[in-house]
């Protein structure tokens, strides 16, 4: 799986190439994907009936403050004819809009790409001293996060005067019915929630004060009549704060409106060890992109400090996109194996002790030797 033949088990006419598109991005980003690369390397001597064609592009903050683009049009369209794009954390709080927002995230993919959901998977992994005291895998749900409307339509375009701003909440009908049925896919696609084995979706919304999440929760019920096979449920996004704490092993799938999706995904995150463990996916039905649930940290920049296990298993959520499911068990085996058997060991902080690199060293090793 890397670009040159493997002299051994040469590529023969049925090797599989995906062309994925890599933004390093800004802060820890580069040094995130260096470790996630790497680990794909180990992954690729392991496999060699596909290849991961890579094109890199430059993205971000620091390309906004030299150029005033923080996406290049050529560079959208590269996105949209890949396979994939794996993209490291961009941003940098320096470089800002007028109105203060950040000038250098790439928030204009998801709409721009229309991928629709946001899939952010929360699983408590072994060896890792999370803030709940639980069996590893008895928390492992997924948050799928309606990606392209709610508040977050509003992004660039709040209004206002120098007395008040307003942003506003879009719901559609469309956009609600498209985000329901994929939350029920997945969980068909599951084993169910960790506590009772039963497959289960959650609708996350605050219907008792909002008319759009009301209607939010009326199109989810709608989709719903026909999943007659998975368990359907309401919970209301402040009981879901306190239940995703208290009760977290009910969970398999939820599914929320954006903002409430941004907000939950690092609650659940934290309680399992951390942001810096958690991946994502944002995948329309066109295209598809993968990168941490976090941001650069460039306070860590270039310090060899940084958690690449978020990064590691965002290639993993890639392969599994691209159909190659047993790379991705490999790699999230691995992850597994290194942090159960104290390999790789956190700080207080969620930083591995002994650095980034080495971290990525000891998954790549730990696939080489499965
Ligand atoms: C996330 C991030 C982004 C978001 C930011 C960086 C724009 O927080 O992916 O969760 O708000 O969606
Ligand atoms: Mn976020």
């Amino acid at each position: 799986m890397s670009n040159m033949a493997d002299q051994r088990n040469p590529p023969t006419d049925a090797v599989r190439s995906h062309r994925v598109i890599v933004i390093r991005g800004d802060g820890i980003g580069p040094e995130l994907m260096d470790a996630a690369l790497l680990v794909l390397e180990a992954v690729g001597e392991q496999h060699d009936d596909f290849v991961l064609d890579y094109v890199e592009h430059e993205a971000g903050a620091a390309l906004f403050r030299t150029t005033g683009v923080s996406l290049r049009p050529e560079t959208m369209e590269a996105i949209k004819e890949a396979d994939a794009l794996f993209k490291a954390p961009v941003g940098l709080p320096e470089v800002r809009h007028a109105d203060g927002t950040e000038a250098g995230l790439l928030g204009g993919l998801r709409v721009g790409l229309d991928t629709y959901a946001n899939v952010r998977p929360v699983r408590l992994m072994p060896g890792v001293d999370a803030p709940i005291k639980a069996a590893p895998g008895s928390i492992d749900y997924v948050i799928v996060r309606e990606n392209t409307e709610g508040l977050y339509l509003s992004r660039g375009k709040g209004v206002g005067t120098t007395e008040v701003m307003t942003d506003t909440m879009l719901i559609s009908r469309k956009g609600t019915q498209r985000i329901a049925r994929f939350a029920f896919e997945l969980a068909r696609s599951r084993n169910g929630a960790p506590s009772d084995g039963r497959r289960r979706v959650t609708c996350v919304d605050k219907a008792n004060v909002l008319s759009s999440l009301a209607f939010f929760r009326q199109i989810f019920d709608e989709v719903g009549v026909d999943y007659p096979d998975i368990e359907q449920e309401h919970l209301y996004a402040d009981a879901a704060a306190q239940e995703l704490v208290q009760r977290p092993g009910h969970y398999d799938v939820l599914v929320m409106e954006n903002l409430l999706g941004d907000i939950l995904s690092d609650l659940g995150g934290a309680t399992v060890g951390g942001i810096g463990l958690c991946c994502s996916a944002n995948v329309g039905d066109d295209h598809a992109y993968f990168e941490p649930i976090h941001g650069s940290a460039p306070g860590l920049a270039g310090l060899d400090q940084a958690n690449p296990i978020s990064q590691i298993l965002t290639a993993a959520l890639m392969l599994d996109h691209l159909g190659e499911t047993s790379a991705a068990d490999s790699i999230r085996r691995a992850v597994d194996r290194v942090l159960d058997r104290a390999i790789v060991v956190l700080d207080a902080s969620g930083r591995p002790i002994g650095g980034t690199r080495a971290a990525a060293r000891a998954v790549a090793d730990a696939i080489r030797l499965a």
